[in-house]
């Protein structure tokens, strides 16, 4: 039986990490990446999302998926090597492997340590799989190491997370993606345009799961950077920005509040916000330009009976 490999590429130096944090705080509309959603407890609660009624997504997407899973089959023809990127569990690739006939796999995740476990269990059930999993923080550079080998690799980018970057970003994202494919392919899910009645439940639940997910950001912040924010005095917000055709979510100032950290501090008025994260919503005719304008050709694509998701194949 093969073993996984494991590789980490250099984690981001909590210096700089810090710094970028801080600079995002004291800018004149605070930000944060959404990146930073994502600590032990925020993933357990972005898993608890994909469970909520409301959070349609996930389970669109899984439909999708296992419809035309044969069609995407033989459209791809046999798959030597799949990367998936962002892979957390290995799951939604894992549905794959026997109809894509997938020889390698690649896990990538932002930390070699969430894949470890997913990794060990996966080898023992495909024992000839050839298995390697990369701790590398994909949403800075996609260059992949040479232990990924030098053949067409089809990179599977599942869960509609391209809608976390903003439309420039995604171009940037999709050019790179098209270098680390070459010869291969692009898998990749893309949430649409749908009415606000759908879109904003999903991402300002009743049960408080999505307000939850957001203000762990700050518990987050606060071991990062060492400031001193009191979640009592944040809420969720999250709405539909049509212009830019994105949900935006928000952390909102429920009362003046100042939050500290060693060599800074900074007031918030009531009422002001903090912008964490946005989730662009793509129509199917946009999305594909900007696959061909990142260099993909022979596109395909396919939705569910409301056309709420899409998954797109391209051919670098
Ligand atoms: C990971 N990403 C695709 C999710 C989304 O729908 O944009 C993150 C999320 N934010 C709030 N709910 C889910």
């Amino acid at each position: 039986m093969n073993s996984p490999r494991l590789i980490q590429i250099a984690h981001d130096d909590p210096q700089a990490v810090r710094a970028e944090l801080l600079a995002g705080l004291q800018a004149p509309v605070a930000h944060i990446a959404p990146k930073y959603l994502y600590d032990a407890l925020g993933s357990r609660l972005f898993a608890a999302i994909t469970e909520l009624p409301e959070y349609y997504p996930t389970r669109t997407e899984a439909a999708i998926f296992s419809r035309e899973m044969r069609d995407m089959a033989a459209a791809l023809g046999p798959v030597d090597c799949l990367v998936d990127l962002g892979a957390g569990n290995c799951e939604k690739a894992a549905r794959l492997f026997e109809t894509f006939r997938v020889k390698r796999y690649v896990a990538v995740d932002i930390s070699v340590n969430f894949l470890r476990d997913s990794l060990a269990c996966l080898q023992r059930e495909h024992p000839e799989m050839d298995v390697l999993g990369i701790g590398l923080d994909f949403s800075q550079s996609l260059a992949l190491p040479a232990e990924v080998g030098s053949g067409p690799r089809t990179l599977f980018y599942p869960g509609s997370s391209i809608g976390n970057f903003t439309p420039d970003a995604a171009l940037a994202f999709l050019r790179q993606a098209h270098a680390a494919s070459a010869g291969g392919a692009l898998l990749i899910g893309v949430d649409l345009v749908k009415p606000t009645a759908v879109l904003e439940p999903a991402y300002d639940d009743p049960l408080g799961v999505t307000a939850a997910f957001n203000r762990n950001m700050l518990l987050h912040l606060n071991r990062l950077t060492g400031t001193d924010f009191d979640i009592a005095d944040w809420r969720h917000v999250a709405f539909f920005n049509s212009v830019d055709s994105r949900i935006e979510m928000h952390l909102e100032a429920l009362r003046g509040a100042t939050v500290r950290w060693s060599g800074g501090e900074r007031n918030f008025a009531a009422g002001e916000r903090m912008h964490t994260e946005n989730s662009c919503k793509w129509q199917l005719d946009n999305f594909a330009a900007l696959l061909q304008q990142a260099g993909f050709s022979r596109l395909r694509h396919w939705t569910d009976e409301r056309g709420w998701f899409a998954v797109f194949l391209g051919f670098a």
